[in-house]
């Protein structure tokens, strides 16, 4: 059977529906190209084990090593774990709109999470918002405004508060990292907003009120609702998205979930 590729809500997103553990040649290119169009794509059903998985990563990319968090085992450094228990309180890991490490100077490029353990359907979903269609749909005085600009990012931004229990538990120093980031990304034929809010610490030119009123325009207007799309998890499904031009957040949950990450450099 080849591959069948079901675009979702104005083209936020697409399903694909094919066995990630038998894909040929064209059958990576069509998904990789679906990726560029969408932004995220996802499969469900996939049974697939962590060496499986991890082969995919690599047809798409090189994955990278989640500087924050150790990996799954001495064989998989690659995948990283990302779990909500029932007990566990405060915010989810991620419950905020942000992309993966935009307070490293190379932040990956694509990110996956493969569920392992999920609550019901629909309690514990991701949203993305896409940043292309923020940008296309960003009033054009603010266009000119961010074509030129750079914003800072940190690790120790607004969204820190959910890394922190996941860091004590599993993980290295926590060390404030930070990156400069051109606020707008040209990616192949399309441009896209990067701005993080979740890592944002300031712009680097000097605050003044044009960029205060900017910055809260911005918070607003890149997760209106017409850009977003709220993927529900099913045990066994994987999605990739790219992250730079999507942002994407944990909706709060009470229960069980495990997911398996990799990220791509
Ligand atoms: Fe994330």
């Amino acid at each position: 059977m080849s591959l069948k590729i079901f675009p979702k809500k104005k083209n936020t997103a697409a399903e694909i529906v094919c066995n990630l553990s038998s894909i040929n040649k064209i059958d990576l290119v069509n998904i990789k190209r679906a990726l560029n169009k969408f932004g995220m794509v996802y499969f469900r059903n996939q049974k697939l084990n962590s060496k499986q998985y991890l082969s995919f990563a690599k047809k798409i990319g090189k994955p990278a090593l989640y500087p924050r968090l150790k990996g799954l085992n001495k064989k998989f450094p690659e995948i990283t774990v990302v779990q909500r228990k029932k007990k566990d309180k405060g915010p989810s890991f991620g419950e905020q709109f942000h992309t993966d490490s935009s307070y490293t100077k190379k932040p990956p490029t694509f990110t996956m999470l493969f569920s392992k353990l999920v609550p019901r359907k629909g309690l514990a979903n991701t949203e993305f918002s896409s940043q292309y269609l923020a940008y296309e749909n960003l009033p054009k005085k603010y266009k000119t405004q961010i074509n030129k600009l750079i914003g800072t990012f940190s690790s120790k931004g607004p969204i820190a508060i959910t890394t922190v229990e996941r860091v004590k538990e599993k993980g290295k120093l926590n060390k404030e990292l930070k990156a400069n980031h051109k606020l707008v990304k040209t990616i192949g034929k399309k441009k896209s907003i990067y701005f993080s809010a979740g890592h944002f610490i300031g712009f680097n030119s000097r605050q003044n009120r044009k960029l205060n009123e900017l910055e809260k325009y911005l918070k607003k207007h890149q997760i209106k609702k017409k850009f977003q799309f709220s993927l529900e998890w099913e045990k066994n499904q994987l999605a990739i998205w790219d992250n730079r031009s999507m942002l994407h957040q944990a909706t709060p949950f009470n229960g069980n979930r495990i997911m398996h990450r990799i990220t791509i450099k």
